[in-house]
């Protein structure tokens, strides 16, 4: 088998970067591990950026976003009892994000790969990579019983953050830098109507608390769990139990609960790994960065690692340049570092850490009360949160 680029991960990121090389005419096989329906099961985070939906237009992969998506204009936030509208956008010059769940990114970006009769190895086990220090790399993996070898000249790792490309990276060759918090998210999905039509982060002395959604019918859930939580332990009961402890009075009139069609706990870590190439082989996605969901940054994250990625490997193959594949790990990890900071700031700001006090709340509640008061500071959160300019 051969192909220019392999991409390993049929995640958002290998999808994606499919999409954007198929548009130039770069050819590339996607080698993902599990089956298709298993990436659709996983439930991920929901708001995207202007830049992301960009990219899913600039694919043809836009229809159904525009259609059903839900474009939100501010979010609330809830401390001390009261709420507080931010207003992305009157705060940015009028942008906005899209409230469309990463599952749905990832059905229409799958729909759109198998209308275009692009390969997709799902299932594949047993995938390495080797020669990505030369200019001949290669992937094994099985499939359908056989072994196959696919030969490339890249290889994409969109393969998440416990993928086997940097795992096969020699010893040295990156650095990690990690931050793990000492509680996790238990989000709980339901066909219940959202309690807001916007979303409302809660920093409350009980913990952390997220009212999201995926449609006028469809709700997400978040609360702050020990990471010593298991989500089978929770009933829908104590959760909603939970919820209403940690919503101020009018949300808490107005949550209609339901039974959960999924409830799981995540954990919540910081994580890059430098540089992000290694000769023929190039990193993307959760493979290269994690970030806490506080800022709904993975996502986007992503999306532009996967753009200045497409963007180098199509002017290598069109113009024989190696500008852009040798800039790919500055150019991106300038940008991630910036979403690391910006989900690190935000969830030590919302978030009940143990062991610091009843200091820890009075000081949060004097950052969120001048952050609503004043325009600079509400302009920083507002400006972050809808993603910074390229
Ligand atoms: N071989 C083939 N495929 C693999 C392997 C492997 N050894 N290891 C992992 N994979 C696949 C996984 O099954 C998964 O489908 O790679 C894919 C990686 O997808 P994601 O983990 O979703 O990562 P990414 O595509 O970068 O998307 C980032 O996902 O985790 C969220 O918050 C994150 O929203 C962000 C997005
Ligand atoms: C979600 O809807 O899953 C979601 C939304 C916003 C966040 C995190 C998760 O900051």
């Amino acid at each position: 088998m051969r192909t220019q680029v392999a991409i390993i991960g049929a995640g958002p990121s290998g999808l994606l970067l499919g999409q954007l090389l198929h548009r130039a005419g770069v050819d590339a096989i996607i080698i993902e591990r599990q089956s298709a329906d298993y990436v659709l099961s996983r439930i991920r985070a929901g708001v995207l950026e202007q830049v992301t939906t960009d990219l899913l237009d600039e694919v043809g992969v836009g229809r159904r976003m525009h259609q059903e998506g839900l474009p939100h204009t501010g979010f609330d936030l809830l401390f001390a009892g009261e709420r507080h509208r931010i207003d992305l956008h009157s705060l940015t010059g009028g942008q906005q994000v899209m409230v469309y769940g990463q599952t749905e990114v990832t059905r229409d970006l799958m729909a759109a790969r198998e209308a275009a009769g692009l390969q997709t190895m799902y299932q594949a086990s047993d995938v390495s990579i080797h020669d990505f220090d030369t200019a001949t790399p290669h992937v094994k993996f099985q499939h359908g019983g056989q072994w196959h070898t696919l030969h490339c000249d890249f290889i994409a790792g969109c393969d998440g953050f416990h993928g086997v490309c940097r795992a096969s990276l020699p010893e040295g060759a990156v650095t990690e830098y990690e931050k793990v918090y000492p509680f996790g998210w238990l989000g709980l999905l339901a066909d219940t109507p959202p309690v807001h039509h916007e979303l409302i982060y809660a920093n409350s002395e009980r913990g952390f608390a997220l009212c999201s959604q995926r449609s006028a019918t469809r709700s997400r859930y978040y609360l702050q769990v020990p990471l010593s939580d298991k989500a089978e332990n929770w009933s829908d009961e104590a959760f909603w139990d939970e919820l209403r402890l940690r919503l101020d009075p009018s949300a808490r009139e107005a949550l209609v609960t339901g039974p959960s069609l999924e409830k799981s706990i995540a954990p919540l870590r910081s994580f890059v790994a430098e540089p992000m190439r290694f000769g023929r082989l190039f990193l993307a996605g959760d493979a290269a960065h994690i970030v806490p969901p506080t800022g709904a940054k993975g996502l986007n994250l992503a999306a532009t690692d996967v753009k200045y990625l497409s963007s180098a490997l199509i002017e290598f193959f069109q113009e024989r340049s190696a500008a852009g594949i040798d800039h790919y790990s500055q150019r991106c990890l300038q940008r991630i570092w910036k979403g690391e900071r910006f989900s690190w700031w935000f969830t030590s700001l919302m978030h009940q850490f143990p062991g610091e006090g009843a200091i820890a709340q009075k000081l949060q509640n004097a950052e969120l009360h001048y952050l609503v008061q004043s325009q600079p500071a509400s302009t920083v959160l507002a400006e972050n949160y809808v993603g910074l300019p390229l």
